[in-house]
């Protein structure tokens, strides 16, 4: 199973994009956490993405396109992928669609992960990243100071450069000009599944789950 999480920034798609992977087997593709990855390792493609990630800006599609490509013909993407950011213009979206064609494979369902700006604004203010595997909490929604998860030795959280109010601000734009026109795209192509992002974190991967029409393993359930 292949699927695309859309929503706005801090709509939640990399928290429950994790949740969701790990309960079903799935890899996470995540173009923000590439593109980060890039940049701490100060790579080439972290030289060129720099400036529009600190601005908020989206990085140009060509750069995009063939960072997200490389990625889906590495072999844990065999058993399907939940691509968190990505696409993200309507050039990304039917790149996308080639390249799951060349890969003998397709896109199933677009999930969109619907969030009113004035929650974004709390939410991203308050995010913690784990520099080692890229798990996100929240000062107040989930709250820890050091990475609970064993391979990361307690490290410290830090918080996205790119969480600045002014830079959400522009964002949040930056989303509703280029990106949210494929809310319609997919809902058009009949893949859409729309799922409200407001609530706990619990209750809303009980709903993608049930939005999807997939039953958790038993062996994976938390309750
Ligand atoms: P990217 O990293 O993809 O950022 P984004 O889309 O802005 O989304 P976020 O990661 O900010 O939010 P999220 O939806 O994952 O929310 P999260 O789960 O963290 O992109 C960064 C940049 O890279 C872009 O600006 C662009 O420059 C570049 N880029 C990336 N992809 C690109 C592309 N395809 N094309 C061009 N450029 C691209 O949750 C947010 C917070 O809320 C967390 O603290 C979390 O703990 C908390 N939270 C989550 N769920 C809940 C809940 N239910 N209740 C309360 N709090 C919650
Ligand atoms: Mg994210
Ligand atoms: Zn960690």
């Amino acid at each position: 199973m292949n699927i695309v999480f859309l929503g706005p920034p801090g709509s939640g798609k990399g928290t429950q994009a994790d949740i969701l992977c790990e309960q079903l087997g799935l890899a996470h593709v995540a173009s923000g956490d590439l593109f980060r990855y890039n940049l701490n390792n100060d790579t080439e493609l972290g030289k060129k993405a720099r400036a529009y990630m600190e601005r908020g800006d989206l990085v140009p599609d060509d750069i995009t396109i063939a960072m997200v490509k490389d990625r889906l013909q590495q072999p844990d993407t065999a058993q399907g992928v939940i691509l968190d950011g990505f696409p993200r213009t309507p050039p990304q979206a039917e790149a996308l669609e080639a390249i799951f064609a060349e890969l003998g494979t397709s896109l199933d369902k677009v999930v969109y992960l619907n969030v009113p700006d004035e929650e974004i604004v709390l939410r991203l203010s308050g995010r913690l990243i784990c520099r080692k595997c890229q798990a996100t909490f929240h000062k107040v929604y989930n709250p820890f100071t050091t990475c609970p998860h064993g391979e990361c030795n307690g490290e410290y959280l830090y918080q996205r450069e790119d969480d600045k109010p002014e830079t959400v601000r522009a964002r949040l734009k930056v989303y509703h000009e280029q990106t949210s026109p494929l809310v319609d795209y997919y809902r058009q192509k009949g893949m859409l599944v729309e799922v409200s992002g407001v609530g706990s974190i619990a209750d809303i991967t009980a709903a993608l789950l049930e939005a999807l029409g997939v039953e958790t393993p038993p062996e994976k359930r938390s309750d």
